[in-house]
């Protein structure tokens, strides 16, 4: 028998993890992005990443005909920027500026990490797909990063 769901949750939610919006183009060429803090390193060589997307989110057609997408890994100052990339609104680019990486996709202006990536797998897992990318371009800056930890925000104390 698999694990009772709601015991499931408190155990994953013990899990901290670091937050990050992925944003890529539809066929049309128009940005999408949404809040995902279930990303992951994943090789080295080749430098590749991976995330997972609920086969229900508006995302998840997107990443299915996208060819790359970006990270942008959220500081601890960025929780409008979570929230406004999971919550209920008909463009989530309205009144935002963002930056442009080298293959064309948004990046989020001060965010702590960015880094643009060619799609190179899609796995089927579940109620989620596993997209794998490969890293083509990063950016840093010097800061704290902004957390998830048992179902709300958190920082970094030092
Ligand atoms: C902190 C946080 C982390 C999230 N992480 C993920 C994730 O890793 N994968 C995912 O599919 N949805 C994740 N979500 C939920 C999506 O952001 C949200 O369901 C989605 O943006 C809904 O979009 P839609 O209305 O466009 O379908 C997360 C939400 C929050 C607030």
């Amino acid at each position: 028998m698999p694990i009772d769901p709601e015991l499931f949750r408190a155990v994953l939610g013990r899990f901290a993890t670091g937050i990050t919006v992925i944003t890529a183009r539809d066929l049309d060429g128009r940005d999408h992005g949404m809040t995902v803090s279930a990303f992951s390193s994943l090789s080295l060589s080749p430098p590749l990443v991976l995330m997972c997307i609920g086969n229900e989110a508006t995302m998840a057609p997107v990443m299915r005909t996208a060819d790359t997408f970006a990270v942008s890994v959220l500081g601890d100052d960025q929780e409008a920027l979570s929230r406004r990339f999971s919550g209920r609104l008909d463009d989530r680019f309205a009144d935002l500026t963002v930056d442009r990486g080298p293959l064309g996709n948004a990046w989020l202006n001060d965010a702590l990490a960015t880094m643009e990536c060619r799609i190179v797998a899609r796995h089927p897992a579940g109620d989620h797909v596993i997209v794998v990318g490969e890293v083509h371009a990063g950016a840093t800056r010097d800061g704290r990063p902004l957390l998830y930890y048992r179902g709300g925000y958190a920082h970094l104390e030092r």
